[in-house]
């Protein structure tokens, strides 16, 4: 038997695998594929303190290996979701994160107030990373200086699992990473979204209406395994890997490189019970390795 369970401090998962927030809605969705009491939990869409159209369509794109989206954070905002949609989803048998985002520090402190008081969320995920909206989301998460204003004033307020997701769009993911750790995270989630284009070159126009968007799915992945073992090396706190995650091997391969739960995004588009056939798939590895637990697996990549 393989001991599969996480315990990130408050927050306790009984396998490493977590939902990407924007690719799973509010799990409803996706009940009749997946049994929630096999994953570690899901992250509920971005939500916000107000209620956000997001952007005019088209807001995404295929691109090879992967997908570009702009949706910019539609959700009918936190008071909507506390009232509305958190009754619906309070019992699911797993872990129900909500992923907090803002455009204005004052913002992030509301929606973090709102969702902590409601009893069976037991973390947030704040998203200083969104690569999608004109005002805050990103530009808090690109400098050490932005990053460390939000999460202290978050922290003041939000006394559960302080999760915060970082940008890719960087030039040194460590330094934002152990600011971010700094200022009272609990943990770091990476990787968001890479900023990316796509053209129509027919019509000479962009394929999105916001011109530039996110780019996620198989082919981010080097990129995000990058990022997730560099940050392993530069802070204290766990880390959850995501970017680019289709199969059991590839969640294997970012617990290897210092990640102690990992999430899944864009692959749940492919094939909806993904999560769950990941989340076996680490199990049987472990088996097959010789891994008593999954924790073993954190950081076990072997350089020498
Ligand atoms: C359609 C779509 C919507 C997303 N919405 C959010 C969001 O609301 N908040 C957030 O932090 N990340 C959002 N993301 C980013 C994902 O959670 C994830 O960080 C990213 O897609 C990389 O992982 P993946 O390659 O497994 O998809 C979104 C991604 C996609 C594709």
């Amino acid at each position: 038997m393989v001991n599969t369970r996480v315990e990130l401090k408050g927050l306790s998962l009984r396998n490493p695998v977590l939902t990407a927030s924007g690719t799973f809605g509010y799990g409803e969705e996706f009940a009749d594929f997946v049994d929630f009491s096999k994953i570690g939990g899901i992250i509920v869409k971005g939500t916000t303190i107000h209620h956000r159209e997001g952007n005019p369509y088209p807001r995404m794109a295929e691109t090879p290996s992967g997908m570009l989206n702009a949706v910019g954070l539609q959700n009918k905002g936190a008071a909507y979701f506390a009232e509305h949609i958190y009754p619906r989803i309070a019992n699911m048998d797993t872990n129900v994160l909500v992923n907090v985002s803002g455009s204005t520090i004052e913002d992030y402190v509301a929606c973090a107030e709102v969702i902590q008081s409601l009893d069976n969320i037991p973390a947030i995920e704040l998203n200083v990373s969104c690569p999608n909206v004109k005002q805050g989301g990103m530009a808090f998460g690109v400098t050490t200086e932005g990053i460390s204003k939000v999460v202290e004033a978050v922290r003041k307020v939000y006394h559960k699992h302080l999760m915060v997701k970082l940008s890719p769009n960087v030039t040194s993911i460590a330094d934002i990473a152990k600011a971010a750790e700094a200022s009272g995270a609990d943990s770091v989630s990476l990787i968001n979204t890479l900023m990316g284009m796509a053209i129509d070159a027919e019509k000479r126009r962009p394929k999105l209406s916001t011109i530039t968007g996110g780019l996620s799915g198989a082919c981010v992945k080097p990129v995000a395994l990058r990022m997730v073992w560099q940050v392993s090396k530069a802070v204290q706190i766990p880390i959850i890997g995501l970017g680019g995650i289709s199969s059991a091997e590839d969640a294997i391969e970012f617990l290897l490189a210092g990640a102690s739960a990992i999430e899944i995004g864009t692959a749940n588009f492919i094939d909806p019970s993904i999560s769950q056939k990941v989340a076996a798939g680490i199990e049987d590895y472990c088996e097959r390795h010789g891994f008593a637990s999954v924790s073993e697996l954190t950081g076990a990549l072997i350089t020498d």
